[in-house]
């Protein structure tokens, strides 16, 4: 058909049919797929051709058979059976790929007879292929029973056109679904599967804390993670940088813990020009230097009361001021903070800020200890030998063994000085059980003396790593300072 005969037949349509032709693209190409869209225009079918019932049937090319999309009669009601309509000018209309139109089907030669036609009593009937990449992906039907003789050739020009259009939007809308099924299950498997960063671990454990570690990162929460020492605090922390939007931005971390005072201030804030002496000029401080990215505070229960005053400022105003100035800096920085000690013993105490901890506390992600996931020492063990350079090295069996029943205090990173050590000790291929040693470290406490002898060496090394401070003693040991003094006057240190 060139441009001219075309330009013929669409003069044929009615001004009706134009307008719902128009009214019908538009509403296909809305941007969200409804089914109620697909109901809407059937209606305007209705109407504009005015047929009795109209049925928008797909083809099933495997089966050879037609299910239902939708159907309606004039009344809008719903006709929910597909064998309501004739299955023998479905296939027709497959079969010719083309348009047909009938107006008086009982009496036309080789329709007639078609059984579902007698039987439904169909009069007039107009028939459409949709089609998609030269196939008939469905049909739409649209028949009266009474003897109406209304279906004219503009009707079939109409048709063909909405039929065009609908098999446009509809393969928008399978791809639209299809794209959002896929994205679903992408989204799922990124979080159920997709590991964190630097993170090894397929136990229960680390995927649910894998889990915890994406949807924090998607957010801009501040973060507090919990954990012994060397069970992975740091590696989390960056990670959350890395999987958040901040990613392209700074990542800056500080060590808070026994560090001086003004030294660390000077640090996280900067500092004035003559703040103190050896303030030669003015300095950013780390804070200020990782604007827009992430800052991670590791060992916060260390910090000093006044410091803590001055982070509660950085997250309740999002501002610092450098030391020695008066003038307040805005700052964009997302604030993770790490601690293996317990922070409501420290509120409790009183040597840790209760409002700083709740503003810490935003989402609390607890990194467990070794020893409650030892399925993944195995792969540790691997991951090690393989970033120490040594990847063909394998553990015997019984030296696998021994890590796995082993308490590690010092968890991953104790694991990892083990690993170091094994390679040392083993002859390039194989670690025997003997070059695993296992050393006990400060935490853990070997002893086989009376309660009250591991009472008093306990309470001793706390007092010693807090440097004589009873109210942190008291805290980290989970008793109350009269517990402490009692102890120490019952052992006779005062
Ligand atoms: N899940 C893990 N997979 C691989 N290596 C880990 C994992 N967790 C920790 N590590 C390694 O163990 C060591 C201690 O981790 P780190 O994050 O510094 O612990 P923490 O800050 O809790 O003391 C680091 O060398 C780190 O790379
Ligand atoms: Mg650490």
């Amino acid at each position: 058909m060139d441009i001219k005969e075309r330009l013929g037949y669409i003069k044929n349509l009615t001004r009706e049919q134009f307008a719902a032709l128009q009214y019908i693209s538009e509403r296909l190409n809305s941007e969200v797929y409804e089914d109620a869209i697909v109901f809407e225009t059937l209606d305007w079918v209705i109407n504009v051709v005015n047929a009795e019932r109209v049925v928008f049937a797909k083809y099933d090319s495997a089966t050879g058979g037609f299910s239902l999309i939708a159907s309606r009669n004039a009344n809008k009601d719903i006709v929910n059976k597909l064998e309501d309509f004739s299955t023998g000018l479905l296939k027709l209309v497959l079969k010719k790929k083309e348009p047909v139109l009938f107006h008086d089907a009982q009496n036309e030669p080789g329709i007639s007879q078609l059984s579902s036609v007698l039987l439904k009593r169909i009069r007039s009937v107009i028939g459409v292929p949709i089609l998609k990449n030269k196939e008939v992906w469905g049909v739409i039907l649209a028949d009266s029973q009474s003897d109406r003789r209304e279906f004219t050739d503009s009707n079939l020009l109409f048709l063909n056109f909405f039929a065009n259009l609908v098999s446009l939007a509809l393969e928008k809308a399978l791809k639209i679904k299809e794209l959002a099924e896929e994205n679903t299950l992408l989204k799922y498997q990124f979080e159920e599967y997709n590991r964190v960063p630097d993170m090894v671990g397929e136990s229960k454990t680390m995927k649910e804390l894998s889990k915890l570690i994406h949807r924090v990162s998607a957010s801009d929460a501040t973060v507090l993670i919990l954990g012994e020492s060397g069970t992975g605090k740091d590696v989390a922390a960056q990670a959350i940088h890395k999987l958040s939007s901040r990613k392209d931005h700074p990542y800056l971390a500080q060590f808070c813990g026994s560090i001086p005072d003004t030294l660390l201030e000077s640090e996280l804030f900067g500092y004035k020009k003559g703040a103190f002496t050896g303030a030669s000029a003015d300095k950013k401080g780390l804070l200020e230097a990782s604007d827009h990215g992430t800052f991670f505070l590791d060992e916060i229960a260390d910090i000093s009361v006044a410091l803590q005053a001055k982070l509660l400022r950085v997250l309740e105003n999002k501002e610092i001021i450098r030391l020695g100035d008066t003038q307040p800096r805005k700052i964009n920085v997302r604030i993770i903070a790490a601690t293996n000690k317990d922070l409501n013993q420290l509120v409790k105490a009183g040597t840790f800020r209760e409002d700083l901890f709740y503003r810490l506390n935003v989402f609390p992600l607890r990194i467990p200890p070794l020893r409650e996931r030892r399925d993944d020492i195995a792969l540790l063990a691997d991951h090690f030998l393989q970033r120490l350079g040594s990847p063909g090295v394998k553990l015997t069996r019984a030296a696998l063994s021994k890590l796995e029943s082993f308490y590690w205090p010092g968890n991953i990173r104790q694991l990892l000085n083990v690993i170091q050590r094994a390679i040392i000790l083993s002859d390039g291929s194989r670690i025997e059980e003997e070059s695993i040693i296992l050393e006990e470290t400060s935490h853990e406490i070997k002893f086989d003396g009376t309660l009250r002898e591991f009472e008093r060496q306990i309470l001793l090394r706390r007092l010693e790593e807090h440097g004589g401070n009873r109210t942190q003693t008291a805290a980290s040991l989970g008793v109350s300072v009269r517990w402490v003094q009692l102890k120490l006057k019952e052992i006779g240190i005062h």
